[in-house]
């Protein structure tokens, strides 16, 4: 059974067979609930085609991981929100503003295990969290806490945007920073434990301090699931100072549990996996009473703790913000709730992406368990593509000529690879795909390869 069956439009439930709203009545459940995975997952009651139907219905978009997608009852709860805030903005203002700010956090701190709700703080995206921690870091080094010369580790493969952070805080006060080199393909976790590991060891060389560690929970490109709780257990026993967890795609596509990954910052989007519009994230703070993280966008509530301070940052709309609990809603209307998502969009990946490598004679990029809601699939060496002008060259054509959105991925050959794979594309799986989105993409990289195509 192929999850194109989903979209059978046959069955139609009675408005009495089912809980929910008559809106949301399903239209594919007779076929499709005989499929094993459908029965862990049992989506019975969502008519996924209508949910996402302001999608361009053209375009075969494997790539969710980028910019994730927003079901339309949660879009029509987010413009509830933008009407009750246009209608009387000061009764919304005074009255039922901070209690929704409030109702998103407490949902948070349920859904990812934190202790307390002041420990959470809702924000745009990662990169807020990201200078929101990083600025905090910043000035440890002005108040001489930290010296010219201490030192911070992350990935090679950590998120530019997030480079360009560390490099405007961490770097302009004085720290040096130490990439942990990882080779790609990658076959274990223990290749990135390892590694990890000396890029430590070299950060303490010279009677230097590591300062801060900044972890990826899922790299995005690559994208790898990276063994996290790991590498801040390691951390902790090198006595890092601060250890913050880029979580960017993580909420929704793996099990994320703070207290016991255990990093001083966590932080994920919630527009990603989680169907919350654009955008919005949270950022966890194992102590925010010690840690005096402060908003780089300082108004009314500074000084009151980095979960107020985040709640207001000038007039502005805050929608995105206020939807998490109707965004939750949606998820649990699946059997399973987010871990029955999160399970079911990973073994449709790792589905794909086999059927993918398998037609094309390549290989995965990692091994299925370090795959999350996305996966590496190896293209076909004669492609020719070398490097990221090329990739993007491939990009444009899939997208224009065979209507497929999927990023590609160039890693650098290893000294005398004989016919390398050197071109990856990172697949996503989300509810609204179908099979056939990946049997297109496979038959625009076949006919690419049969008509001689090379990207140089
Ligand atoms: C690993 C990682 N970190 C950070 C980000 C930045 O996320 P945002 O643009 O939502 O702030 C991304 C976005 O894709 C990401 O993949």
């Amino acid at each position: 059974m192929s999850s194109n069956d989903l979209f059978d439009n046959d069955h139609h439930l009675d408005d009495d067979e089912t809980n929910v709203n008559a809106t949301t009545i399903t239209t594919y459940t007779q076929k499709y609930h005989t499929s094993s995975l459908c029965k862990s997952l049992n989506h019975l009651h969502i008519d996924i085609l209508s949910e996402f139907s302001h999608h361009d219905p053209t375009i075969a978009r494997i790539n969710n991981g980028s910019f994730g997608s927003c079901p339309a009852s949660v879009i029509e709860a987010q413009k509830r929100y933008q009407l009750r805030f246009l209608k009387q903005p000061d009764d919304f203002y005074f009255n039922h503003f901070t209690q929704s700010i409030l109702r998103s956090r407490e949902a948070v701190k349920t859904l990812v295990n934190a202790k307390h709700v002041d420990e959470i703080s809702i924000v745009d995206n990662v990169t807020t969290s990201a200078a929101i921690v990083l600025q905090h870091v910043m000035w440890s080094f002005f108040d001489s806490k930290f010296k010219p010369g201490d030192t911070a580790v992350m990935l090679h493969y950590a998120y530019p945007a997030f480079k360009k952070s560390v490099e405007a805080y961490f770097t302009r006060a004085g720290g040096k920073v130490i990439e942990v080199k990882m080779s790609y393909p990658v076959s274990s976790n223990d290749e990135i434990v390892t590694a990890f590991k000396n890029a430590l060891e070299l950060g303490k060389s010279n009677n230097r301090k590591v300062r801060l560690a900044v972890i990826d929970h899922i790299t995005s490109m690559p994208s790898v699931v990276i063994p996290v709780k790991e590498l801040v257990k390691m951390c902790r026993s090198e006595k890092v100072d601060c250890i913050f967890v880029d979580a960017a795609n993580a909420l929704g596509s793996v099990e994320v549990d703070v207290q016991d990954i255990g990093a001083d910052f966590y932080t994920s989007n919630l527009h990603k996996w989680l169907f919350c519009p654009p955008a919005v994230a949270f950022l966890h703070c194992k102590d925010p009473e010690a840690s005096k993280l402060h908003h780089p966008v300082v108004s009314h509530h500074y000084g009151n703790g980095i979960a107020n301070e985040s709640s207001w940052i000038g007039t502005r709309d805050y929608s995105a913000q206020l939807v998490i609990p109707e965004a939750l809603e949606f998820v649990d209307r699946f059997e399973g709730g987010i871990d029955g998502l999160a399970k079911w969009n990973h073994e449709k990946v790792v589905e794909m992406a086999e059927m993918l490598v398998k037609a094309w004679g390549t290989k995965l990029g990692t091994p299925v368990d370090m795959c999350s809601s996305t996966a590496m699939v190896g293209l076909p060496a004669c492609l020719g593509i070398m490097n990221d002008a090329d990739a993007m060259k491939l990009r444009s054509i899939l997208r224009e000529r065979f209507k497929v959105e999927v990023p590609i991925y160039v890693r650098q050959a290893k000294d005398g690879e004989v016919d390398p794979v050197m071109g990856y594309a990172r697949i996503s799986h989300q509810i609204y795909n179908t099979d056939d989105n990946y049997y297109r993409f496979r038959d625009a990289i076949c006919s690419l390869v049969s008509s001689g195509f090379t990207c140089n």
